[in-house]
């Protein structure tokens, strides 16, 4: 008999949070329901993220934890890049796994399902030239802000990391396929939308880019906001930066990756731009829209990191003074070519640098949040507070704000940012805007 009830847990990246969302829907759409909160689900699906630390050895442990008391399982599927990346290995690893299904593959979730529930152990890791979007039923309900994935996998093979391998090579989705999505998730209540990509600003349709993509959604009614994530910064035209300039729809928030401050240790890492390159996109950015909200991801730790490298990284942090930023330490993906590169650093190395830079970026982050206090906006409001009374949205620059309202998810506050914290404002209602 087919599981009635599932659970999808997905681990790591907005593309993820994506991921798990379609194949909820691919099975509420063959008559399964999501499981209530802390009741058992008959399927569990683990879409796990393959980028950093001990991934697979977590999903293991993870797939032991679904063990119930009494001896008994759930239907327990695998999804995500730990799939792609452990194939039918991983069936041998932990034979609890009945299905083991990839990022590119997961539009036939209800089919393995009903051959697991048979007694086969499928496993589907292809990547198949057709498109898993095309499988999709029509969205009904979206989230005020919602995520939209028009372009997948990466092409740019930066030697520590295993999207290119997990993810596969660079595909964007066709434009008119996009938009009718869009339209569809403004019809479901969203007036926000996150265009998603492991290399976002890579998009494109042959011969136009992302720029082009943003101005087509631009006009649809009821779509208020637009922001996407993540760029590359080899890809950041000038013609996407004009679109910052002019389109008002477009937030003034960009989220550009630059990973290290050191040219050696970039130049190592196969980036692609230099310092020198990525500031100057950065001074374009600013020109086209000065109130732009910067963020990026840095590693620290990558083999032969020096105390000069690692010092060239806060001051990069210091010239382009983010708003937010994320930092990871370096881990070891098997298979990639920086995995055995001489000269690992060792943990407590990159511990220490690790917390140098996150206070780095943090102190910015609250010269920002300071720099908009006073200011009047509108924030978009997404969900419900800690506090009774209070809800949580966002400004136009990411910034988290807390504001004590009865306004509903998806209501659009004029708002006046009153006080800064190192992660989220404190805003006063100044008026509702009509939708
Ligand atoms: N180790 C540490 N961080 C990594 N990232 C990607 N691969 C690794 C790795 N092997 C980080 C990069 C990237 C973000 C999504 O994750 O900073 O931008
Ligand atoms: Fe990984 Fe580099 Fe591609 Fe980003 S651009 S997904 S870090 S290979």
């Amino acid at each position: 008999m087919n599981p009635k009830t599932f659970k999808i847990k997905s681990f790591g990246c907005q593309m993820n949070v994506y991921d798990g969302d379609r194949m909820a829907e691919l099975l509420t759409a063959r008559g399964m329901s999501a499981a209530a909160d802390g009741e058992d689900a008959e399927l569990v699906v683990l879409n796990t993220c393959h980028i950093r630390e001990k991934a697979a050895e977590k999903a293991y442990s993870d797939v032991g934890r679904l063990r119930r008391e009494d001896g008994s399982k759930p239907l327990i599927a695998l999804a995500g890049c730990v799939a792609q990346a452990e194939g039918a290995e991983a069936r041998r690893r932990s034979p609890m796994i009945d299905i083991v299904v990839g990022p590119q593959a997961y539009h036939r979730l209800p089919e393995m399902v009903a051959e697991a529930v048979r007694g086969a152990r499928p496993v589907d890791t292809d990547m198949p030239a057709i498109s898993k979007f095309d499988a999709f039923p029509d969205r009904r309900r979206a989230n005020p802000s919602s995520f939209l994935t028009v372009q997948e996998g990466c092409d740019k093979f930066c030697t520590y990391c295993v999207v290119p391998y997990t993810r596969g090579a660079e595909i964007s989705r066709p434009l008119s396929d996009i938009v009718a999505e869009a339209h569809a998730l403004v019809d479901g209540g969203a007036r926000e939308i996150v265009l998603l990509g492991q290399n976002v600003n890579a998009w494109t349709d042959g011969d136009r880019g992302l720029a082009h993509l943003i101005r087509a959604l631009a006009r649809i009614d009821g779509l208020e906001r637009i922001r996407y994530t993540t760029s590359h910064p080899a890809d950041m035209t000038d013609e996407l930066i004009a679109a910052h300039g002019e389109v008002e729809k477009l937030m003034p928030y960009l989220h550009l990756p630059v990973q290290s401050g050191s040219n050696r240790i970039l130049k190592a890492m196969n980036r692609s731009h230099t310092v020198e390159t990525y500031l100057a996109t950065l001074e374009k950015m600013r020109a086209a829209r000065p109130d732009v909200a910067l963020s990026g991801d840095f590693i620290v730790g990558f083999p032969g990191e020096t105390d000069e490298d690692f010092q060239a990284t806060l001051n990069i942090v210091d010239a382009v003074r983010y708003a937010s930023a994320y930092s990871f330490k370096y881990s070891a993906r098997p298979g990639t070519p920086a995995a055995t590169m001489e000269d690992q650093i060792p943990r407590e190395i990159m511990d220490d640098r690790l917390q140098r830079l996150q206070a780095r970026i943090d102190e910015h982050q609250l010269a920002f949040n300071r720099s908009k206090t006073g200011i009047d906006t509108k924030v978009l409001i997404e969900r419900k507070g800690r506090h009774e009374g209070q809800m949580i949205g966002r400004s136009p620059w990411l910034q988290s704000v807390h504001i004590d309202t009865d306004a509903e998810p998806g209501d659009m506050l004029e708002v006046t940012l009153i006080a800064a914290g190192d992660r989220s404002m404190a805003g006063a209602v100044r008026q509702k805007v009509a939708a």
